[in-house]
């Protein structure tokens, strides 16, 4: 078991215009390593299966530091990896088997999927208890309903409480997403209007079809960017003080870039994530925290 130490945790953000997200996750990691030893002497262990298809660079990056993480905190975890050309059905027995698995409360299926197998069909066959994604549909209906008793995606989740540790209200605020994906865009507008605490926003989602995304952003109190361009939000898209969420992961010459231009927009902004730094990090805390949640649920 990890002591409390081993997380960085963070200082106090409220005065400092870069928000730190590994500081944030750190709290949250430390809040979940002392549920985990909860559930131990209670004689539950919380487990985790990963399931990756193909050998995608990105993905690798992401389950190893998912993984990395549930050791750190003592959760089991176990890592399928099937190869690029498996079948829709192979990956559905596979699937079939991890439900049918008591050792493990969470399953994850990291997406992209390769083109021939539906992501659709895919997330609907996770057990919904074991769904730590939070992308089973009787889940994101639970979102949509307002009903907490489901998982919620880990990268909207994490923001919400990278908004809340940092003391942004979204009560009233005007929240501009862009990017409409289930992953990112879709959820977090879901969860920021919700009915609420850390929620209570009025919020506008962004996409390819919309007329003037400028104009949109320079309305924003909280600019969330999750599109997927490189350096999309320009410093003249801001309002001065708004908080600027960059969720973009990109890959421009073998250098990872976010949405944001970060050295133009930090000039602007009342609050800013970095890129690598900031929501990455919540991801994954957040992807502990719904396992610990799985694991503790009597079903
Ligand atoms: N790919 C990018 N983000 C995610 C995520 O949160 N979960 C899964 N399963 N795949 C992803």
């Amino acid at each position: 078991m990890p002591s409390p130490t081993t997380f960085i945790i963070a200082q106090d953000n409220s005065r400092n215009v870069v928000v730190d997200g590994r500081g944030i996750a750190g709290q949250i990691l430390c809040e979940q390593a002392g549920r985990v030893a909860e559930l131990k002497k209670n004689g539950v262990t919380p487990g985790l299966a990963f399931v990756r298809v193909g050998e995608d660079p990105a993905s690798k990056v992401y389950v190893g530091r998912k993984e990395k993480a549930c050791a750190e905190l003592g959760i089991f975890s176990e890592m399928h990896v099937l190869a690029e050309q498996a079948t829709e059905g192979e990956l559905l027995a596979l699937i079939a088997k991890l439900n049918a698995n008591p050792r493990l409360h969470g399953i994850l299926v990291q997406a992209p999927l390769p083109k021939h197998i539906s992501e659709a069909k895919i997330y609907s066959a996770v057990s919904p208890y074991k769904d730590v994604d939070g992308f089973h549909p009787l889940n994101v209906g639970k979102l949509m309903l307002g009903d907490s008793t489901g998982f919620c995606p880990c990268t909207p989740a994490g923001i919400v409480q990278l908004l809340a540790r940092s003391n942004v209200t979204t009560e009233g605020a005007e929240v501009v997403i862009l990017g409409r994906g289930n992953i990112v865009g879709k959820p977090m507008a879901a969860m920021l209007c919700q009915k609420g605490k850390n929620a209570n926003a009025t919020v506008t989602i962004c996409h390819s079809a919309t007329r003037d995304i400028q104009s949109h952003c320079r309305r924003a109190d909280i600019l969330i960017a999750a599109m997927g361009v490189a350096n999309f939000v320009r410093a003249d898209m801001v309002k001065p003080g708004a908080t600027v969420i960059d969720v973009g992961v990109n890959r421009v010459g073998g250098k990872i870039v976010g949405d944001v231009d970060f050295a133009a927009v930090r000039q602007i902004a009342g609050k800013i994530t970095p890129n690598p730094g900031g929501v990455g990090p919540m991801t994954i805390a957040m992807l502990m925290s719904n396992t610990v949640a799985a694991a503790s649920q009597k079903n």
